[in-house]
C-alpha cells in the first residue's frame, strides 16, 4: 500500500489527508465523499510544468480536463500555469463559466459537432485540434462566415500499440481516433489547412494511449512523429511548428504498477526531440504534453460506509459498502485494480481478502476486486486509493444513484467544490 500526498495515519490510527482526519470528514460531508487532495494536485502541476523545460525547446503543459473537472479545478489549474484539454462543449463551458483563459484552451474530439465549433469561434478559443476531413471543412465554413482565424492542430495516428487496455488505447491503425500517417490523403487534409485563408494551422497532434509504463512507446511515437514533420515538409511544403504529443503517462495504483519518474522522462524526451531534429535537419518544433491521470489520480481518494459482509456459499468474502459502479466505474469497465483500506482502524491487523462490492442491481457492480482488510464491521469507514482521475468524471446515476460530493482538503481546511446531488437533481429534468 503506498500513501501518496499529504497523505498519512494520525495518532489515533485515522486515515488523515491535507491535514484533515477522514473520521471528521465523514461527519461532516456524508458518504461516499470524493476527497481531493489539492497540495498534491498543485505538486503534480509543478512537477510537470518544472520539468518540462529546455534552453533550446519551447514547450507547454496542458491538462487533460477530462480525468477531473469543475470550476474550483479551472482556477487551480489556471492558477499553476497550466493549459487546459477540453474534448466537448460540456467541458469547454465549464472552462468558459471558470474564466479560464481561452487562449490556452485546447478542443479536441473526433466528432466536434457544429454548435460546438461555433461556440469555440464565437469565444475565440486559442486551438482547434481537428480530427478529420469534414471537420476541417466545417470550422471553415464557420471561420469564413465569422471572419474569424483560428489556430488548429490536426490530430493523426502514428499506428503505435502501446501496452494498455484494450478500451484506453488509441493508436492502433483502427482507432477511431485521428487521420493515418500512412494515408496519401493526410498530406492533401494538411495542406489544405496550411493554404486556408482563416485556419491558422500550427501543427499535429497525437496521443498513444492511456496509462502506459514503458518510456520507449512514448519515444517511438516522438520519433516517428518527427520523421513524419520531415516527411510532410518534403512531400507538401509545410512547416510544422508545433507537436502535441498526447497524454497517457501511467500511474500507481497498486503493488506492480510501476510508474516512470517523470522528471527523468520528460528532460529525456525534450534531449530527443533536439537529437532527432538536429538528426533529420528539421527546426525544432514546439513540444506539448496533456497529461491527465497523472496529475490528478493519484490525489484522489473516496470514502465509503462499510454496510454488512457477506461470505457466500462458494466462498467469497464481500464488503458492502454505501457507493457503486456508478461512482467507481473503471473496476467493472477496465478491470481495474484499486487498493483499500479501513480508514478508522488503519493500525488494525488485516484479516484476510474481501471483495468490495456496492449497491448497483449488478453482479459486474465491483469496486475492489482484492482488498486487504481487518474484519470490516458495518459503520467503518473504507477508503479506496487512487480514485482522482476518471471516477468524478465517469460517474453516473446508474440504478438513480447520487452523485457524491467531491471536496478539496489543505493545511487542515476543507472545502466543497462539487455539491453531493439530491433526489430533487435527479428528477430535475423530468416532465410529469
Ligand atoms: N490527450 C488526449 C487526446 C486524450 O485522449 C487523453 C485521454 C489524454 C490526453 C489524457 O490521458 P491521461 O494522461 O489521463 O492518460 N477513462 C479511461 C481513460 C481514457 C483516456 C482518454 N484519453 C480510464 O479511466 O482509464
Amino acid at each position: 500500500m503506498k500513501l501518496f500526498g499529504t497523505t498519512i495515519i494520525n495518532e489515533k490510527g485515522h486515515l488523515e489527508i491535507g491535514g484533515c482526519c477522514t473520521m471528521e470528514l465523514v461527519k461532516k460531508y456524508q458518504t461516499p465523499l470524493y476527497v481531493m487532495d489539492e497540495a498534491h494536485i498543485r505538486n503534480q502541476c509543478r512537477l510537470f510544468k518544472e520539468s518540462f523545460i529546455s534552453d533550446k525547446v519551447d514547450t507547454e503543459v496542458i491538462y487533460a480536463s477530462k480525468a477531473f473537472l469543475n470550476l474550483a479545478m479551472c482556477k487551480l489549474i489556471n492558477e499553476e500555469g497550466l493549459s487546459l484539454d477540453v474534448v466537448s462543449g460540456g467541458e469547454l463551458y465549464t472552462a468558459l463559466k471558470a474564466h479560464f483563459p481561452v487562449e490556452r484552451i485546447y478542443f479536441h474530439g473526433n466528432n466536434k459537432t457544429e454548435e460546438e465549433l461555433h461556440m469555440a469561434v464565437k469565444h475565440d478559443i486559442g486551438t482547434i485540434v481537428l480530427d478529420n476531413q469534414y471537420e476541417a471543412h466545417l470550422l471553415s465554413e464557420i471561420c469564413e462566415k465569422h471572419h474569424k482565424h483560428i489556430n488548429v492542430l490536426l490530430r493523426v495516428n502514428p499506428g503505435i500499440e502501446a501496452h494498455t487496455h484494450e478500451y484506453i488505447s488509441t493508436t492502433k491503425n483502427d482507432s477511431k481516433f485521428g487521420e493515418s500517417i500512412f494515408s496519401e490523403a493526410t498530406f492533401e487534409l494538411i495542406k489544405w489547412i496550411d493554404d486556408h485563408e482563416f485556419l491558422n494551422f500550427r501543427g499535429l497532434h497525437s496521443h498513444i494511449g492511456s496509462q502506459i509504463f514503458e518510456r520507449e512507446s512514448f519515444y517511438r511515437q516522438l520519433g516517428i512523429m518527427m520523421t513524419y514533420i520531415k516527411t510532410v515538409k518534403q512531400n507538401v511544403n509545410v512547416c510544422i511548428d508545433e507537436l502535441n504529443l498526447g497524454g497517457g503517462f501511467g500511474i500507481y495504483y497498486v503493488d506492480g504498477d510501476t510508474p516512470f519518474d517523470i522528471n527523468i522522462f520528460l528532460k529525456e524526451l525534450l534531449e530527443k526531440v533536439e537529437n532527432d531534429a538536429s538528426g533529420l535537419n528539421i527546426p525544432i518544433p514546439k513540444i506539448l504534453i496533456e497529461p491527465g491521470r497523472a496529475i490528478v489520480a493519484n490525489s484522489g481518494t473516496t470514502l465509503y460506509k462499510v454496510g454488512s459482509t457477506k461470505k457466500t456459499y462458494g466462498g467469497k468474502h464481500y464488503v458492502f459498502v454505501d457507493g457503486s459502479m456508478a461512482d467507481h466505474i473503471r473496476t467493472a469497465l477496465y478491470d481495474a485494480d484499486y487498493e483499500a483500506v479501513l480508514a478508522n482502524r488503519m493500525n488494525d491487523e488485516i484479516e484476510e481478502n474481501y471483495t468490495v462490492t456496492g449497491k448497483c442491481c449488478e453482479s459486474g457492480d465491483i469496486l475492489v476486486k482484492t482488498a486487504k482488510l481487518p474484519k470490516p464491521n458495518p459503520k467503518d469507514i473504507l477508503a479506496v486509493f487512487s480514485t482522482g482521475a476518471y471516477h468524478y468524471s465517469m460517474s453516473s446515476n446508474y440504478n438513480l444513484m447520487t452523485r457524491p460530493a467531491v471536496i478539496f482538503v489543505k493545511d487542515g481546511s476543507s472545502r466543497v467544490v462539487v455539491k453531493r446531488e439530491t433526489y430533487t437533481d435527479l428528477l430535475r429534468n423530468n416532465i410529469e
